[in-house]
């Protein structure tokens, strides 16, 4: 049985995202989607928002379970019993940070393999961040995020 993890901090998810999800859920017999916990970064949804959210976009998806994690990656695929990490990869600027964090993923663990899928070209210059900026400066957000979380978006950026 093939278990992979697509990890990431989803705040917010993006349709780049979920179409990964998709796909790599089409690859593997079983796709965990773990979302950090990340104290330190000040992010516009908590995690246990983040989880919510994508739980209900991917229930149709009868192979993918969504999970929180703090700690190391390789910790909770271990936990898990999961072998592969699955990541979207936009552009050649991604390269590098993708490449430290899979080398020092294959350090940690060794039996830990990274694969990368090309981000659809439609979502290439596509991130969280960019979303939050275009949403607080008034920029329409559609097409860029799963229509039903935009009021979601649009409500924590109008609290702030
Ligand atoms: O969406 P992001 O913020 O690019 O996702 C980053 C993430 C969650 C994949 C990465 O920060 C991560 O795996 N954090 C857990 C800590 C860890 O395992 N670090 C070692 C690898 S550098």
């Amino acid at each position: 049985m093939k278990k992979a993890i697509c990890p990431g901090s989803f705040d917010p998810i993006t349709n780049g995202h979920l179409d990964i999800i998709e796909r790599a859920a089409r690859v593997f017999d079983e796709l965990i989607v773990g979302v950090l916990v990340n104290p330190e970064k000040k992010n516009l949804f908590s995690v246990d928002e983040r989880v919510e959210q994508i739980k209900s976009l991917v229930r149709d998806l009868p192979n993918v379970r969504v999970k929180k994690f703090s700690g190391l990656l390789v910790d909770l695929m271990n936990k898990e019993e999961a072998g592969v990490i699955v990541k979207g990869l936009r552009a050649f600027s991604d390269f590098e940070y993708e490449f430290q964090m899979a080398s020092m993923n294959n350090k940690l663990d060794p039996t830990k393999e990274t694969m990368f899928m090309m981000t659809k070209a439609e979502y290439c210059y596509l991130s969280s961040s960019s979303v939050k900026q275009v949403a607080m400066f008034g920029g329409c957000i559609k097409g860029l995020v799963p229509d039903q979380i935009i009021p979601d978006i649009m409500r924590k950026i109008n609290s702030k």
